[in-house]
């Protein structure tokens, strides 16, 4: 069972469940986030860190609801906080994240941004086994994007949402048959 973690608008969550991935949970660090609209069928649940003591309890709290879902593996579909090791400790080389460039170039929440500021000639797309590091952690695949003269952010950034749909939702299948 796949318990998906978003912050934002949640296309990648979307494209999981295009592929009939058996997504059974969604849960976000943000209560408006327009991701959560996309699964009315499923279980839903923010985790805002305002209502707890600190990172560390909410990523607990957030641990123990995913796996009261029956999550075994959990897929970060945009979402935009580092998780605490205690949340790790819970799905060991279970965490799947999918970045906007080719890792280890470009970590962080601005990589599209960055990637374009620095003029790289080729962007991309990784997905990779989360661990405690930003957007560290062993790769599992990567697919380049080409970056075009007049790109601007949104239309490098739409190129590498066209790619991540098909990576992400891939990867993870081919995930969950190996095991
Ligand atoms: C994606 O580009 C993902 O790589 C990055 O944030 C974006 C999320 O988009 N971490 P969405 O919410 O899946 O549409």
């Amino acid at each position: 069972m796949i318990g998906v973690l978003v912050s934002g608008a949640g296309t990648n969550l979307q494209a999981l469940l295009d592929a009939g991935l058996p997504v059974r949970a969604v849960a976000s660090n943000k209560r408006d986030a327009p991701a959560l609209d996309r699964v009315p069928h499923l279980p839903t649940a923010a985790f805002e860190l305002a209502e707890f003591d600190s990172r560390a309890e909410r990523d607990e709290s957030m641990a123990q609801w995913l796996l009261s879902q029956s999550v075994e593996l959990v897929v970060l579909a945009g979402y935009m906080h580092l998780l605490t090791p205690g949340f790790l400790a819970h799905f060991p080389e279970r965490v799947i994240n999918v970045h906007p460039s080719l890792l280890p170039d470009f970590p962080g929440a601005h990589a599209v941004a960055d990637q374009l500021a620095a003029g790289v000639v080729e962007a991309g797309v990784t997905v990779h086994v989360v661990d405690e590091g930003v957007d560290t952690g062993p790769i599992l695949v990567q697919e380049r994007v080409p970056v075009r003269e007049d790109d601007t952010v949104e239309s490098l950034h739409a190129r590498i949402k066209d790619v991540e749909h098909r990576l992400l939702p891939t990867a993870i299948e081919e995930l969950l048959c190996a095991r």
